[in-house]
């Protein structure tokens, strides 16, 4: 018997191979070849097993062959708190408190690429302490609705910033052996209706503005992992669609690693077998209640696809290539024995979090230096949002942390002088949402407030009259129907009564400083009336300490918007155009959502003419007349408390466009300017966007220094994609580069490009 299961062991039990030396364990061999070894090892029961859930957040490994199970987590801006087996309650882990870090606009706020990277080393650091060998971030979906609940966890509008900050996110993330799983691939924009928005798009505007952040990270960046959106294109749902992710990301870019599904995106065994999907996750996302004895069993992946497998109607092709990718996975993460150790809540994550916020926070306005305050100064702070804990709610991102500095404990540090909250330096002005927990974490501070919106601006604008500086806290925050999943934002306006707040306290007091905290832009009807704005972003467990950072001049400000700050909702393209949030199809359960407004996304739709805008409004039967608005902030723009030269020293054209640029500080601080080079047609004409982003640099300069970049940008990104040829195309010709610190710029210059 001993000598049966030992000659038995030696071969392969659904292969019958000889197997001798364990390739697969051997790190020193090729990874392909340690998949084949693996793979050929596995009976189909384990093949089945490693491509779907076997709970919330994990898949089995093989145990026989010592491949352990798979834990993923939420990402993007820490590790999410561990929840139960079956169900999204928390599991009550004392163990899992985490750092959170700046949300993704802010990262991308920053434009600095190197921050990006830190960002994924300490995120990956904190992963492997938690034990994750995956983390279901970053997201890149395009910010083309200020109404998207998500775009908080997104990089804003534009293609190639977006390219740049995603790509060292990723590779610093991996650096430590844990995936990253780019989401939501593609076009998920918003997010009402998630799971019924088919997306109409021309293939240019998809391969313009849409996929080039993924294909950035599959690419450049090395990502292990996608995720699949919950919409449909082509009226095929994302996390199987074969456009998406056979044609384009396995084929055209190469993607070895795995495509995951979106929690419940998984609709069909068939198109889930043959349409590119590698692991499914949270299908029936109740878990058990499905009455089965294990829910995991029905999923798409799971018994019904073996069963077909063993009644002849798929090979095991399709299986051995999932297969394949898992493994893969594996390798370069739960079995890669150079990963190093995690560790959690360290400081230097800590100073990484607050190095981040520091950097993207947006100076949006100053007028009268207002800011930074003087020490001396008799501040008044107000605001639901100076007190409010931002780390939980907004869905699938929230976190536990260890902790979190509020904006009015980080200015108490900072300003000793402004007394305790208690002390007359507090004002709560407005109530927006008062509950101080999600998901099981409670936040120990009550924010509960019974007085009536006309009691507290009453106090607000008393103690106003008695202050130097009022620092308004507002915005929007994680509940439903803000910056949150699940929902989008009914309203451009900003809730909860707070510009009557604004408008009240700007009669009694000049100096108002309103900070707005979200991840989208919001309307500010009042902004002649208040002389200093800045954009907050939600800045995780270091929000406080950043946001005094800036506000007292300790940190000089240097954060460039990712997206452009429109004046009213109808200026957007999607909005004017009447797009959002699409057409219920008739009979279906589908709403056709057609971006009418194509590649002219954010800064590219307000600089079109307001001819061509015109003609589309008739062409799209808008119910809008033509307009002729400016942003109230444009793409790329910010502030800082010095003030810096730009000057063109030469270009050249050729093979690609090269501009060499002096930038100089003439103030008196330190600080840093962003300079954007953007190019288009040399005679915009409507064929495509008058300018768009091709390179940046952020340049540090002490007072009176100099330094001399050049800043390229390729034929190849110079490229558009040619829809009849399907490919993409450079167009020799005239075009015309601009260099600016915001892509509202009129230094402009003719290149010939061959
Ligand atoms: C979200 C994903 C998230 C997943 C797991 C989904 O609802 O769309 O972004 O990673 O849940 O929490």
């Amino acid at each position: 018997m001993r000598g049966l299961l030992l000659t038995l062991s030696l071969f392969n039990p659904f292969t019958f191979l000889p197997l001798t030396a364990q390739v697969y364990l051997d790190e020193s061999k090729p990874l392909e070849q340690r998949v084949e070894d693996a793979l050929q090892r596995m009976t189909l029961d384990e093949k089945i097993a490693i491509i779907h859930a076997q709970s919330k957040f994990s898949a089995p490994g093989v145990k026989r062959l010592g491949i352990p199970d798979m834990w993923t987590d939420d990402g993007p801006h820490g590790v999410r708190p561990d929840v139960l087996w079956d169900e999204w309650e928390q599991a009550g882990q004392t163990n899992d408190s985490c750092v959170a870090f700046p949300a993704l606009t802010c990262l991308a706020a920053t434009w600095n690429p190197q921050l990006a990277r830190l960002y994924g080393e300490s995120l990956g650091e904190e992963a492997l302490y938690r034990g994750k060998a995956m983390i279901l971030g970053p997201g890149v979906n395009i910010n083309r609705t200020p109404l998207n609940g998500r775009n908080f966890e997104y990089m804003g509008e534009d293609p190639w910033l977006a390219s740049r900050m995603v790509v060292p996110y990723v590779q610093g993330l991996q650096s430590k052996g844990v995936a990253a799983c780019v989401k939501h691939y593609a076009l998920n924009n918003d997010e009402e209706y998630r799971h019924q928005v088919n997306v109409i798009v021309s293939d240019r505007a998809l391969r313009e503005i849409y996929l080039p952040a993924f294909e950035a990270a599959v690419r450049e960046g090395g990502a292990w992992a996608i995720m699949g959106a919950y919409n449909l294109y082509k009226n095929q749902h994302n996390c199987h669609n074969s456009i998406l992710l056979n044609q384009i990301l396995k084929q055209e870019w190469g993607f070895d690693g795995v495509v995951v599904s979106d929690w419940g995106g998984t609709h069909d065994m068939d198109e889930a077998v043959r349409n590119g999907l590698d692991m499914e996750f949270g299908t029936w996302t109740d878990g058990l209640t499905m009455g089965a004895t294990n829910a995991y069993d029905n999923y798409y992946l799971a018994e019904c696809y073996k069963k077909a497998i063993l009644e002849g109607r798929y090979t095991t092709r399709e299986l051995d290539e999932k297969v394949r990718r898992v493994l893969r996975l594996h390798f370069r993460t739960t079995m890669n024995r150079q990963r190093p150790y995690g560790f959690l809540c360290s400081e230097s994550h800590y100073e990484a979090a607050r190095k981040i916020a520091g950097e993207g926070i947006v100076l949006l306005k100053n007028e009268q230096h207002v800011l930074p305050i003087q020490q001396n100064a008799k501040v008044l702070v107000v605001g639901e949002n100076a007190i409010k804990m931002m780390t939980v709610g907004g869905g699938s991102s929230s976190l536990k942390v260890q902790r979190e500095v509020l904006p009015l404990d980080g200015l108490l540090s900072q300003l000793p002088s402004m007394g305790g909250a208690g002390g007359g330096s507090y004002a709560r002005g407005y109530v927006g949402d008062t509950v101080q927990s999600y998901n099981g974490v409670t936040v120990g501070r009550s924010i509960a407030e019974s007085r009536t919106s006309a009691e507290l601006r009453a106090e607000a604008v008393e103690k106003a009259k008695q202050a130097d500086v009022v620092i308004v806290f507002g915005g929007l925050n994680k509940s439903d129907f803000q910056d949150c999943e699940g929902h989008d934002r009914r309203q451009y306006e900003l809730p909860y009564e707070q510009n009557e707040l604004v408008e009240a306290l700007a009669k009694v007091n000049k100096n108002i400083v309103f900070v707005n905290i979200s991840g989208n832009a919001v309307a500010m009807p009042w902004i002649d009336k208040v002389p200093a704005v800045v954009q907050g972003w939600f800045l995780g467990s270091e929000a406080g300490n950043a946001l005094a950072d800036v506000l007292t001049g300790r940190v000089n400000p240097s954060g460039k918007l990712p997206f452009t700050w429109f004046r009213q909702l109808s200026d957007v393209g999607a909005h004017s155009l009447n797009t959002y949030p699409g057409t219920w199809r008739e009979g279906h359960d589908v709403i056709d959502e057609e971006y009418k407004e194509d590649i002219f996304v954010g800064y590219r739709w307000a600089d079109l003419s307001a001819k061509r805008k015109k003609e589309m409004l008739t062409a799209h039967r808008s119910p809008l007349t033509a307009y002729r608005s400016t942003p109230l902030f444009p793409f790329g723009y910010g502030l800082s408390y010095t003030t810096f030269d730009v000057i063109v020293n030469g270009h050249e054209g050729g093979a690609n466009v090269s501009v060499t640029v002096t930038v100089k500080n003439t103030g008196k601080v330190a600080g840093a300017e962003t300079v954007q080079l953007y190019v288009g047609p040399n005679k915009p004409d409507n064929s495509r966007p008058v300018k768009e982003l091709k390179a940046f640099q952020k340049v540090w300069l002490e007072p009176g220094e100099s330094k001399t970049i050049t800043l390229t940008a390729s034929r190849q990104s110079l490229s558009v994609w040619d829809e009849a040829a399907g490919q993409w195309t450079f167009v020799p010709g005239t075009y015309r580069a601009y260099i600016g610190t915001s892509s509202n710029t009129n230094s402009s210059f003719k290149l010939n490009l061959l």
